[in-house]
């Protein structure tokens, strides 16, 4: 189809709307195409949606707005939060640490307090909330624009990454285990944090994950995709195993985390 077809469809009104809505249709799933979508195209598509999702990225954590489905419901999520919460405050960090693909810097202050804290992100938008909120908590890290993809340019005691191994595509998760080993020195301890699928974690106007991919709406309505894998244990355990990672031990709230630690 296309708009000359529209025009074979001489004076009738309604196949002029239907074809009409059937190219646009088309265009949009164009546009949306996820199969065979080059991962390159769909990271920066992602890097786009975090920059701009930055002012309003923390309504997801405090279930504000589109993100919330009532008192009842959210008292679910933030009772999780809390307990995944304690579990990284419980983790034995320290030394220097780096927090790779940190955005807006949830987790900064805690991890700021158990050691020296290099906070990374491919945005500066989300880095300025977490400058914010470190000095909010009288703080101190170094912030950086820096890729999570970028070889290491030293060895560290600990490497954090907060909800970024889901955005990590599935033919790339061991090569990106493999930077974190090389971030580590001898001994070090890789923690994480990330999602499990739960159709109450996004925004209720997202669609649900099909084929590794979600759709995300900001609050002006924009549309962006972004790799999503939720990946199982098992499948994590095996590739920390091949990058070289030794004892791994993971962990898991009732609905929404999974969490984790792996030591070289
Ligand atoms: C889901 S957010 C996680 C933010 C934070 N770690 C947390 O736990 O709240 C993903 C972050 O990855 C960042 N990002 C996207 N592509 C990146 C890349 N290639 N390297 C580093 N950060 C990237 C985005 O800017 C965004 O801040």
């Amino acid at each position: 189809m296309c708009p000359e077809c529209i025009g074979r469809a001489g004076d009738n009104g309604f196949l002029r709307f239907r074809l009409r809505a059937a190219i646009e249709e088309r265009a949009k799933a164009a546009r949306m195409s996820a199969p065979g979508t080059p991962p390159a195209t769909l990271d920066a598509e992602m890097k786009a949606y975090y920059a701009a999702r930055a002012p309003e990225y923390d309504d997801w954590y405090l279930r504000r707005g589109r993100y919330s489905r009532g008192p009842v419901r959210d008292l679910a999520w933030h009772n999780e939060l809390d307990e995944v919460t304690e579990w990284l405050d419980r983790q034995p960090l320290s030394g220097q640490i780096v927090e790779l693909a940190a955005g807006t810097g949830w987790w900064s202050p805690l991890l700021a307090q158990k050691g020296e804290l290099s906070l990374y992100d491919a945005n500066s938008e989300p880095l300025e909330f977490a400058r914010q909120r470190l000095v909010a908590h009288d703080l101190r890290a170094h912030l950086h624009v820096r890729d999570a993809w970028e070889a290491p340019d030293r060895q560290v005691d600990a490497v954090f990454c907060g909800f970024w191994l889901s955005h990590v595509t599935r033919d790339r998760i061991d090569a990106f285990f493999d930077i974190v080993r090389r971030w580590l020195v001898e001994g070090g301890v890789f923690a994480f944090i990330d999602s499990r699928p739960d159709p109450e974690s996004s925004a209720v106007d997202h669609p649900p994950v099909a084929d590794d991919v979600s759709v995300r709406r900001l609050a002006d309505g924009r549309e962006f995709r972004v790799p999503k894998v939720f990946y199982s244990g098992n499948e994590l355990a095996a590739s920390l195993r091949r990058a070289g990672f030794t004892t791994v031990d993971l962990a898991e709230t009732a609905r929404f985390f999974v969490m984790g630690t792996a030591h070289t």
